[in-house]
């Protein structure tokens, strides 16, 4: 019987066959499949293995100081944490275009990896969390052949530039099998059960102009969404939901005044692989709770809608 035990016994030994006595150096996404992917190397080859998390502040609430504590804390493995917020909030001012967001945070994440990986003397090998589904859709997940849909990120565009041998060693598991190979190598429910997050972060989930003001309105709002969602015992249930940031003012009024604040989006969807996803049917005594909290507890939206529509025809982000 094949057990996961056994597959992180038989990659451990790859690993070091491959590896011998030199260095290895791997790019932290915040995901899973990265902390899974570097955590299963740094068994292998302890020491030899440095990790580097670009923070470009683009993630959740509290997940930068997750995987910082979950690195240095509880597995005690190295790791080269770069505040990188003001590059990329610089770089993102005054962009609009899904596209032209996508290209820059992509381009400004190998730039600084890139850079950091140089100061620390370079390494022999480049490590990855590549699964299975990103080994035959290597075209784009949502694009066919020919069509590019949206431009992906992730830290696997990082070997063009790098020219580095890869340690790939998730290569041929499936989304369930590296959480349980997560599960397997210790590490917390919380980080494992984690709903899928794109590369570029929030910037996708706030169309139009993105600071941070707006990544931090955004962040409290998405926040309370989930919180509701795990207290409701619906997380598990979900492939993925999340809080988007329209730009987009309506009128309100709150007490007896008048507000001009911002749209929130909710999103949740069902799906086995993210090709297809389709909407999640809370019941509308949830939605109307989460709608209550957000615009009582969050400055900056007054008022939430949910979002109806399956993939195909919407994609599951909204750019
Ligand atoms: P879409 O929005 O294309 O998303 O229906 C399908 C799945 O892919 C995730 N996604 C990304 N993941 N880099 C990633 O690593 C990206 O650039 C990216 N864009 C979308 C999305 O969250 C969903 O799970």
């Amino acid at each position: 019987d094949w057990t996961m035990a056994e597959f992180r016994k038989t990659k451990i030994a790859e690993i070091r066959e491959q590896v011998g006595d030199k260095k290895v150096i791997c790019g932290l996404s915040g995901g899973v499949d990265s902390a899974v992917a570097a955590v299963l190397i740094h068994e292998a080859i302890g020491e030899q293995l440095t990790c580097v998390f670009v923070d470009h502040g683009l993630m959740r609430m509290g997940e930068a100081e997750q995987v910082v504590s979950l690195f240095k804390g509880h597995y005690n493995i190295p790791l080269v944490h770069v505040d990188a917020e003001d590059l990329f909030m610089g770089g993102l001012d005054g962009v609009s275009d899904p596209e032209k967001k996508r290209k820059f945070i992509g381009k400004t994440f190998i730039d600084v990896f890139e850079a950091e990986a140089k100061k620390i003397g370079g390494a022999d090998f480049l490590a990855q969390g590549t699964l299975y589904p990103d080994v035959i859709e290597s075209v784009s997940f949502t694009g066919g052949p020919s069509v590019t849909i949206k431009s992906h990120h992730n830290v696997g565009g990082l070997p063009e530039r790098m020219n580095m041998a890869l340690v790939e060693p998730l290569r041929e598991l499936f989304k369930d099998e590296v959480r349980e190979l997560g599960r397997e190598l210790g590490l917390p429910e919380i980080f494992v059960g984690r709903h899928p997050f794109p590369g570029p972060g929030l910037a996708i989930r706030i169309p139009g102009e993105v600071t941070k003001e707006r990544c931090d309105i955004l962040r409290k709002a998405d926040a309370i969404y989930l919180e509701e969602i795990r207290n409701a015992g619906l997380y598990d249930a979900i492939w993925q939901a999340f809080a988007v940031l329209l730009p987009v003012k309506t009128v309100g009024v709150m007490g007896d005044s008048r507000t001009y604040d911002s749209v929130c989006g909710l999103r949740a969807v069902t799906s086995t692989d993210g090709m297809t996803a389709d909407v999640y049917p809370f019941d509308a005594g949830f939605l109307s709770r989460v709608a209550t909290r957000i615009v009582n507890e969050v400055q900056g939206i007054n008022r939430v809608v949910y979002d109806y529509t399956s993939k195909p025809p919407g994609t599951i982000e909204w750019e």
